[in-house]
C-alpha cells in the first residue's frame, strides 16, 4: 500500500453481498481491501480474488483498532457491510447483535472521520417495522415492536446506525450515505443464519419438505445481489448521494408459498410445503412483517438504478451455483436439519 487513499475498503467483505461487491469493484479496475472477522463470512467467499494485484484482505475484527485505522487510512471509501445478520442469529444473541451494529458502526465513522473517507452504511427494510402503508418511502415514519422482543433489536441498531451516520453528516461534514436493502438474494448466501431461498432452494433439491414459517401469505420483494452491487458503485460514485437514505430492492412482490413453489417449479422437486408455526421457528410471540415492498424511485431519480433481474432469473442463478459447487451443497444440506 504506496499510495494514500487508494482502495476502497469493504468491511465484512467475506460475506454474501461483500464477496459480490469485490468481483464488480476488481473488474471495474479499482483496488479493494476488506476486513472480516469471519463470523458469518467465508473465506471461500474470497479466495477467487486472493491473489489479486488490486486485492487486499485482513481476517481481524471492526473492533481492533489498530489494524482497522491503517486501512482507513488508505481508503477513499469505506463500505460497511459488517454486521450481525439474519433474524435467527439475532433472536439468539441479541447483545452480539446490538454491540457488533451499534459499535461496530461507530468505530467505522470514527476512523473515518479522521481521515476524511466516504462511507456508505448498509441498513435493511426492516427498520420500516410494522409499517404497513406500502410502499415503503425512505422518510416514511417508522413504528418497531417491543424491546421486550429480541427480534427488533436488529431494526433498532441499524436504526441507530442511520442516526449516527447522518449525524456525521451534518455535525462534521462527512460524506456518509446509507442503504436500506430489502432481501437481497443469490449464490454464496447461507441458508446457516435463517435465510429464507437458500434454505428453500436445498431442501427442493434434497427432495425434502420445504418449511414455510406461518401461513406463507407474508410477502417480500427478493433484489438480484447483482442489482444490488450495481446500486452500491452508482452511489458511491455520485456526489450527492451523501446524506441521503436509499431503498435498494426488487420489484416483484411475491409470497413466500409462492415463492416456495416457484423453487419447487424450478427444481422439478418431490417436496411437500409444510407449514411451521412462528413461535417454533423462532420463538413465542415472533413478529413477522407481512408486506415489505419498496419504493425505489430516490435512487432511480438520481442514478437510474433499479432492479433487472427477475427473481426467476435469479433462482435460476442461485440453482446453478449449487449445481457447480456441490461441495457448498453439502455444507448447505448438513445444517437444514436446524430448521
Ligand atoms: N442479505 C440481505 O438480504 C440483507 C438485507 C438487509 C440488510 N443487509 C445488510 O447488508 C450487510 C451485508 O449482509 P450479508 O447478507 O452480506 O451478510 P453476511 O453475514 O454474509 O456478511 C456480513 C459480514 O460481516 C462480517 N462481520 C461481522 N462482524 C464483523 C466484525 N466485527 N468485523 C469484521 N467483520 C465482521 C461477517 O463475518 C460477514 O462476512 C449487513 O450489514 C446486513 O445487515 C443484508
Amino acid at each position: 500500500m504506496s499510495n494514500q487513499k487508494e482502495h476502497i475498503l469493504i468491511t465484512g467483505g467475506a460475506g454474501f453481498i461483500g464477496s459480490h461487491l469485490i468481483e464488480r469493484l476488481l473488474n471495474q479496475g479499482e483496488h479493494v481491501a476488506i476486513i472480516d472477522d469471519l463470523s458469518t463470512g467465508q473465506f471461500s467467499n474470497i479466495e477467487p480474488f486472493a491473489k489479486h494485484h488490486n486485492f487486499r484482505f485482513v481476517i481481524d475484527s471492526v473492533f481492533h483498532e489498530e489494524v482497522f485505522d491503517g486501512l482507513v487510512k488508505n481508503a477513499h471509501t469505506v463500505i460497511h457491510l459488517a454486521a450481525a445478520v439474519g433474524v435467527r442469529l439475532i433472536v439468539e444473541h441479541p447483545v452480539h447483535t446490538i454491540q457488533t451494529n451499534v459499535m461496530g458502526t461507530e468505530r467505522v465513522l470514527k476512523a473515518a472521520l479522521r481521515y476524511k473517507t466516504k462511507v456508505l452504511i448498509a441498513s435493511t427494510s426492516e427498520v420500516y417495522g410494522k409499517e404497513n402503508h406500502i410502499p415503503f418511502a425512505e422518510d416514511d415514519d417508522i413504528v418497531l415492536g417491543s424491546s421486550k422482543k429480541s427480534r427488533w433489536a436488529y431494526a433498532a441498531s441499524k436504526l441507530v446506525d442511520e442516526f449516527l451516520g447522518l449525524a456525521y453528516y451534518r455535525e462534521y461534514n462527512l460524506p456518509v450515505a446509507i442503504v436500506r436493502f430489502f432481501n437481497t438474494i443469490g449464490p454464496r448466501q447461507t441458508g446457516h443464519y435463517g435465510m429464507v431461498v437458500p434454505r428453500f432452494m436445498v431442501q427442493a433439491i434434497c427432495n425434502k419438505p420445504i418449511t414455510v414459517y406461518g401461513d406463507g401469505t407474508q410477502s417480500r420483494c427478493f433484489c438480484d445481489v447483482r442489482d444490488v452491487v450495481s446500486a452500491i458503485t452508482q452511489l458511491i460514485a455520485h456526489p450527492t448521494a451523501f446524506g441521503e437514505v436509499f431503498n435498494i430492492g426488487g420489484n416483484e412482490e411475491v409470497t413466500i408459498k409462492e415463492l416456495a413453489e416457484r423453487v419447487i417449479k424450478l427444481t422439478h422437486s418431490s417436496s411437500p410445503i409444510v407449514f411451521v408455526p412462528y413461535e417454533k421457528a423462532y420463538t413465542l410471540g415472533f413478529e413477522d412483517m407481512h408486506r415489505r415492498v419498496p419504493d425505489t424511485s430516490r435512487i432511480f431519480n438520481l442514478s437510474g438504478w433499479k432492479a433487472m433481474f427477475s427473481l426467476n432469473d435469479t433462482l435460476a442463478y442461485i440453482q446453478d451455483y449449487f449445481r457447480l459447487s456441490p461441495e457448498t451443497l453439502e455444507k448447505e444440506k448438513a445444517i437444514l436439519d436446524k430448521f
